[in-house]
């Protein structure tokens, strides 16, 4: 039988809602490229990282060709000097319903937490949250090699947090998150749409859906 050992949250969408912030940003950046980017386009972002997030919006504006590697590279630095000043205005109250009882049954229980976030910017926003103390052992996205859907990021927080990947939980709000998860043999928790995230092994339309009792017995 399977025995739980640790928990891995994906953070933006799961932990708190930074969509918006990172829509902002890249909204500003599209405007300046004369691209329209709508929070439609935005939603094929989430989970991607920063690098393929602007090569989306080039595409969709039809400029992937337009700019060499480098100045792609400084594109992506503009966008995120501005997204971390939208992100300084985040504080404890921006925590998703749930997830702060969620966090505390969890540690209580004696099971170990784990963070697999492809942002570089997570230790700003958990900063922010005031939960940095809360997780056991948080994934450096510097030092990822493989974006999701590759398993690689939560391979490497079972890994660190010595346990096995089939007794971890991993809870996702994108479809390449909740395909990483599955990928890395985890029980996978699905956060929004059920046609968007059927991949995984039970989908909550909200995070204030969650509680430790309910993860717990599906899991069993
Ligand atoms: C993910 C977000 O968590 O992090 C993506 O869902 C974002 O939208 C990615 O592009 C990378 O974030 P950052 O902060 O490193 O640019
Ligand atoms: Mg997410």
């Amino acid at each position: 039988m399977r025995k739980l050992e640790a928990f891995i949250f994906d953070l933006d969408g799961v932990i708190t809602d930074t969509a918006e912030y990172h829509y902002l940003a890249w909204k500003e950046l599209a405007g300046e490229l004369g691209i329209p980017f709508t929070r439609e386009d935005n939603e094929r972002l989430k989970g991607v990282s920063r690098l393929d997030s602007l090569e989306i919006i080039l595409e969709i504006g039809s400029k992937q060709q337009a700019f060499t590697q480098e100045e792609k590279e400084l594109l992506a630095k503009k966008k995120n000097t501005h997204y971390v000043d939208l992100i300084k205005q985040i504080t404890p109250d921006d925590i998703l319903p749930g997830i702060k009882t969620l966090l505390e049954d969890i540690k209580r229980a004696g099971i170990k937490i784990g963070l697999a976030s492809a942002s570089k910017n997570a230790p700003a926003v958990l900063k922010g949250l005031n939960l940095l103390e809360e997780f056991d052992y948080m994934a450096d996205a510097n030092l990822i090699a493989h974006g999701k859907p590759d398993p690689e990021i939560f391979l490497d927080v079972a890994e660190n947090l010595k346990v096995k990947p089939e007794n971890c939980i991993g809870i996702e709000d994108a479809k390449a998150g909740v395909q990483a998860i599955k990928r890395a043999n985890m029980f996978a928790i699905g956060i929004g749409s059920t046609n968007l995230l059927r991949e995984a092994d039970i989908i909550y339309a909200s995070t204030s859906e969650l509680s430790f009792e309910k993860l717990t017995k599906e899991f069993c």
